[in-house]
């Protein structure tokens, strides 16, 4: 199915939780702690992905909060596993990735994502207050070992870690990562000096480029492959005319609230309400979230 403005809709992203075992200073999500009644529960959320299908959906993102928090996660991508998807990916800390990585390739998993913002210990801990970026690094090796690939690391770029960004492309070519560089969104006024232009790194990357692929089908997005083979992407949600013009996916809260574009959170539609209701046809509260979708959102 298409929304009013021609965009198919492509891809699911779901948080399971809004808990997180990190608190990084600039993080967009909330945090709190929820009920557990709150949260979906694997064959519910099963039925939610599965109705998603007749819409065109192919492509899963698990989110959160952070979604290794669920001791049931696995479980929850045993339910959601369907031949029809072609892709099934998380995005995680890596701070619980080593434990749950085989686990989660067996589940039927496909990649992850891991957000390391920095290598240096000393500065993981200031961002995250508190997080071991060692935890993280061995969460990625052994995500790559069992074959949970190709792996992207995301990394924020802000003023504070802007000179990381050398290290942690050394060492996403040394490991065979994707590299995504995601322009910073401040949520607060006073965390705007952190803001950097994300085109400035894109135009010196570009010059070391030795290939530029355009991935029409995401936005537009340029992926970058320079001389020692690492492929480097940028993620700009600040700009509205590629991120909203090209965007394919629609999105459901740990709540199950169906909400149609990330950065509004006016116009949700309840799809988990109807499925306790016992409501086998969920079909109708994709169609009004697929209408409510917007050309742009701030
Ligand atoms: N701006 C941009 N991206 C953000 N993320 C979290 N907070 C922000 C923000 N303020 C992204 C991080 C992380 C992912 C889970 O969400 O890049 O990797």
């Amino acid at each position: 199915m298409h929304d009013k403005y021609g965009r198919a809709i492509k891809s699911f992203r779901i948080s399971i939780t809004p808990d997180c075992n990190l608190k990084c200073f600039y993080c967009h999500r909330e945090g709190h702690g929820c009920g557990k009644e709150t949260l979906m529960k694997p064959d519910e959320l099963g039925k939610i992905v599965h109705s998603a299908l007749d819409f065109g959906v192919r492509k899963i993102k698990i989110s959160g909060g952070e979604p290794l928090l669920r001791t049931d996660i696995v479980e929850i991508i045993k339910n959601i596993v369907d031949e029809q998807i072609v892709d099934i990916s998380m995005t995680t800390n890596g701070i619980l990735l080593e434990k749950y990585a085989e686990d989660l390739k067996k589940a039927g998993l496909d990649r992850v994502n891991v957000s390391l913002d920095t290598l240096d210990p000393e500065q993981y801990k200031e961002i995250t207050a508190g997080g071991n970026v060692d935890k993280v690094l061995k969460g990625i090796k052994k995500a790559i070992e069992v074959g949970l690939t190709p792996l992207k690391v995301n990394y924020l770029a802000m003023k504070c870690n802007l000179d990381q960004l050398p290290k942690i492309m050394d060492y996403c070519s040394e490991i065979g990562a994707i590299l995504q560089v995601i322009e910073f969104i401040p949520m607060e006024e006073e965390l705007k000096e952190q803001h950097v232009d994300v085109n400035k790194i894109e135009e010196e990357i570009a010059k070391d480029a030795v290939d530029v692929i355009t991935r029409k089908f995401m936005q537009n997005r340029k992926k970058y492959i320079l001389k020692n083979g690492l492929e480097v992407e940028f993620v700009k949600p600040m700009d509205n005319t590629e991120f909203c013009g090209h965007c394919t996916r629609i999105r459901l809260t740990y709540d199950g609230q169906l909400k149609p574009c990330l950065l509004r959170d006016d116009n949700l539609v309840d799809v988990l309400t109807p499925i306790r209701n016992g409501e086998t046809d969920v079909k109708k509260y994709f169609v009004e979230c697929i209408n409510n979708r917007e050309p742009f959102c701030k």
